[in-house]
């Protein structure tokens, strides 16, 4: 489908479920490049509190640098706030969020009445996708991830190295190791995940809303099957 027709319809709301490390930050880039709807992540939410120092970010941060789950009432604030916004009005894509199974609720009863543009009368339910990754590959792609401060590009250092090493391709920045991608907090993290996010899996697939993605090849090939799914369930 040609990007121009794409961002002219409602897409989504797409879930991308998957353990840290899995990809969910780095498919969601890539499906706002092709349909023009914002990604919203919640650990990028959270981030930008804590860098700005605001309540939230005070209450977030030891829990994110110990790799534990925020509690749900200050992110499911947080995440009304964030789809209010204009921008969010004609679909968006969740990377990390919901992440309980409480969260999941609140978000079921949010959108129940939330109305899109173009929608028309049709009913929107959630696009869930799950990217289903290997233990150790999450392992080795959250200690060889690199971001860049600036622009936000995903890298990572054995499998999708900057050309020059250190530096941002986009804006020749250099590139920043994140605080919670030390070995004792991926395993906490890894651990959350486990107990906590999970279920999700299962919650979404009762309902008939989630779509299972191999997670294990190469990002290319995780974007194509990515698109395709979603392709397969637009308006
Ligand atoms: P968050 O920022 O959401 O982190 P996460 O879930 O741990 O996931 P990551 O961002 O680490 O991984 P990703 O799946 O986005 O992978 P990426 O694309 O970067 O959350 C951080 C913290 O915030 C949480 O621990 C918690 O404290 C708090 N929080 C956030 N949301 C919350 C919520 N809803 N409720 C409560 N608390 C919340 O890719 C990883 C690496 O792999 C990169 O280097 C990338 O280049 C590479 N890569 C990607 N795809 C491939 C591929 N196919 N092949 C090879 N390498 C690949
Ligand atoms: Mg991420």
């Amino acid at each position: 489908m040609k990007v121009q027709a794409a961002v002219n319809k409602t897409v989504g709301p797409i879930i991308l479920l998957g353990a840290p490390g899995a990809g969910k930050g780095t498919q969601a880039k890539l499906i706002v490049e092709r349909y023009g709807v914002p990604q919203i992540s919640t650990g990028d939410l959270l981030r930008d509190h804590v860098s700005r120092g605001t309540e939230l970010g005070k209450q977030a941060k030891a829990i994110m640098d110990a790799g534990k789950l925020v509690p749900d009432d200050l992110v499911n604030d947080m995440v009304a706030e964030r789809l209010s916004r204009p921008d969010a009005a004609r679909g968006f894509i969740l990377d990390g969020y919901p992440r309980t199974l409480a969260q999941a609720q609140w978000l079921d009863l949010y959108l129940a009445d939330k109305v899109f543009e173009n929608q028309g009368e049709r009913k929107l339910h959630p696009v869930v996708i799950d990217i289903a990754v290997e233990y150790n590959q999450l392992l080795r792609r959250l200690t060889g991830r690199r971001s860049c401060p600036t622009c936000g590009r995903i890298y990572n250092v054995y499998f999708q190295p900057p050309r020059v090493a250190d530096l941002c391709d986009v804006d020749g920045a250099k590139l920043v190791t994140r605080r919670d991608d030390c070995e004792e907090v991926i395993s906490e993290r890894l651990r959350a995940y486990q107990r906590q996010t999970l279920p999700l899996v299962d919650f979404y697939r009762a309902k008939g809303q989630l779509l299972e993605i191999n997670g294990d090849q190469d990002a290319s090939a995780v974007s194509r099957d990515v698109l395709k799914v979603i392709d397969g369930h637009r308006l």
